[in-house]
């Protein structure tokens, strides 16, 4: 959600936090500030808006400092302003706190601590978290102390980082639900919520796990948990390069990320395809496959973009696999008390592995003892630390706020699950081996989609002025339909729905007139035939209509007043397929109204907060 990023050592921390800050841009970006310590005075800057006004505010002060934190907010209590951008601070102003999360009993605390003549300024809940450490300070414990007994009455999640020009020598870090790493350098040390901040300057990072913390040096750091014992931390070396979270030419990271689905998708399977064996190999599951198989029901759990790649997997292992599968939006499932069974699989999908939705639901499943697998993009989440065991999508840093290549990636990893379990079950070598050479012909095709650029910019401007948007699929592409919808709204600001096609007759129907632009996805599979009945029904009533179709179908040009046309392949996979123009023409859409496609009003990449 919000990004954070401190540094401490011997350079001047303001150009490496402003750089930390852009890179986090993506997670939040309403308002940005930064706090620092100087010839013994401790200092701070915010602003409301985006990190280049706050670095041109920044511009004109010539600061330099050792020791500095700062933030990019995505409001969640409080309007987006500079006063209510972090750091927060004690009312001495030599305490400063920058907060991921949201504290859920803030107005309890709040309240006792106005009872104790403390002044609060903004409309934040994290405001409270420094009043708290001073309150503590003021009591003579140690900065780390003061944090601890804090953390302590604090009900809800957080990562932080905190710094006190009375202890200019450190910055402590704490997590609970919130992600935050420790980066490793020589002789200067630094705190992110993630790694894409730090990368520039060493690639060593320590994760920190819930309830633990760090107080953090120069040239050391030692880790704690909240309650005070010291534990060991393990070092990890961070693969990703910064090349690869750049925007590489590309005018906005959705294009970049949506072109380099042929890449990705091939990523996503590189090593896992077992041709000659017609399955799937997938080291994430060998401690697990075999409860996997056995189980008796798979329930996938996610949200947004993720839940609808579940929706896909449902359909491929019920299918396929032949097992009994539900879909669970997480949001919903932690809160259902759910019937869960010992023989249940439950996979958690999640791009960024640190959705606050996902990892409840996760932790809920593993308590009730289902197997839970986790489906992650990015490398040492949460979620991926969390799953019992898990399997990695490898479609790269995902940057841009709408999510593209790891949603085709999402459905690769699903269709190996489900050709591994069906052929250990009762699928057909002939048949496994089927999927297996139609998923290595996936990145040919995407690319040969990813050449209609121009065509689907073309229809994107006859479409730009619209005001509603219908997309409608069965079967498979049911679930693209639903991403189609929600790829469009979330960065075109346009309404749109998506339906299963069978149900627009039983209420949609009403709203087709010749302003309602209606997106059929109608490859030519088994529902081809209903498909154009549904085409034609929307014709009747003057919608206009754009389909997506197979390249061999010459008929559809008729009905239609554009047509896609895509290669095809077996049913399971189209959907990797049939995405990639709703995709471009989203994007397409909402470049065409002048908007700012990577960063979408009010969204945040990656949701840690409920
Ligand atoms: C939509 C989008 C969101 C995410 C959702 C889940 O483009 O990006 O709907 O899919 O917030 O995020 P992850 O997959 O990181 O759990």
């Amino acid at each position: 959600m919000c990004g954070i990023v401190g540094y401490i050592g011997n350079k001047n921390c303001i150009p490496i936090l402003l750089n930390g800050l852009k890179r986090l841009e993506y997670r939040g970006y309403d308002s940005a500030g930064i706090a620092y310590i100087a010839n013994g005075e401790a200092h701070f800057v915010k602003n409301k808006g985006k990190v280049s006004s706050l670095e041109d505010k920044l511009r004109n002060l010539n600061i330099v400092s050792n020791l500095g934190i700062g933030h990019t907010r995505w409001a969640t209590h409080g309007v987006p302003n500079e006063i209510n951008a972090h750091p927060h601070f004690n009312m001495a102003k030599n305490l400063f706190v920058i907060h991921n999360g949201i504290i859920e009993n803030y107005q309890t605390i709040r309240t006792s601590l106005i009872n104790l003549g403390y002044n609060f300024i903004t409309e934040t809940d994290s405001e409270v978290i420094p009043h708290l450490i001073d309150r503590f300070l003021n009591e003579g414990h140690s900065l780390c102390r003061s944090v601890q007994f804090a953390l302590n009455e604090v009900q809800g999640t957080y990562g932080i980082a905190v710094i006190y020009l009375n202890e200019p020598d450190k910055i402590i870090a704490a997590r609970k639900g919130s992600p935050l790493v420790v980066g490793i350098g020589e002789n200067e040390n630094f705190v992110a919520s993630d790694v894409s901040a730090i990368l520039a300057y060493t690639k060593q990072v320590v994760y920190l796990e819930d309830g633990e913390m760090a107080v953090v040096y120069k040239d050391h750091f030692t880790a704690k948990t909240i309650a005070d014992v010291e534990i060991e931390k393990e070092v990890t070396e961070i693969t990703m390069t910064l090349d690869e979270i750049d925007k590489g030419g590309y005018a906005h990271f959705m294009l970049k990320e949506i072109m380099e689905q042929p890449d990705s998708v091939q990523n996503s399977m590189r090593g896992r395809l077992l041709f000659d064996e017609g399955t799937a190999k997938l080291g994430g599951l060998e401690t697990v496959a075999d409860r996997l198989v056995d189980s008796k029901r798979i329930i996938i759990s996610a949200c947004g973009t993720s839940w609808h790649s579940a929706l896909v997997g449902e359909y491929m292992l019920e299918q396929k696999a032949r097992v009994p599968t539900e879909v669970e939006y997480a949001s919903e499932f932690r809160y259902r008390n759910p019937i869960i069974n010992k023989d249940d699989a439950i996979i958690f999908i999640s791009q960024s592995g640190e959705t606050a939705d996902t990892l409840a639901a996760l932790r809920e499943a593993k308590q009730r003892g289902a197997l839970a697998i986790g489906i992650c993009n990015v490398v040492g989440s949460s979620i991926a630390r969390e799953s019992m065991s898990g399997i990695y999508t490898h479609a790269g840093p995902e940057i841009g706020v709408a999510s593209t290549k790891a949603f085709s990636s999402q459905l690769i990893v699903l269709a190996l699950i489900t050709l591994m379990i069906a052929r250990r079950k009762d699928m057909s070598l002939v048949d496994g081996k089927n999927i297996a050479v139609e998923m290595e012909k996936l990145p040919d095709k995407i690319r040969q989609i990813l050449k209609l650029n121009d065509e689907i910019e073309f229809i994107a401007n006859e479409f730009k002025s619209s005001r509603n948007f219908l997309y409608l699929g069965r079967g498979y592409n049911f679930p693209v339909a639903l991403e189609g919808a929600l790829k469009l709204k979330e960065i075109s600001y346009i309404h749109a729905e998506g339906y299963p096609a069978a149900e627009m007759k039983h209420g949609p129907i009403a709203l087709i007139d010749d302003n309602m632009p209606v997106v059929f996805i109608a490859p030519k599979d088994s529902t081809y035939d209903k498909i154009v009945s549904n085409i034609e029904e929307i014709r009747a009533r003057r919608g206009r209509i754009i389909a997506i179709a197979s390249e061999n179908d010459d008929n559809i040009d008729k009905l239609v007043d554009y047509s896609i046309k895509i290669p095809d392949t077996i049913r399971m996979l189209m959907p990797i397929l049939s995405v990639i123009p709703l995709q471009l023409l989203a994007y397409h859409i909402a470049v065409k109204k002048g908007l700012n496609v990577d960063q979408p009003r009010n969204l945040a990449k990656s949701v840690t907060v409920e």
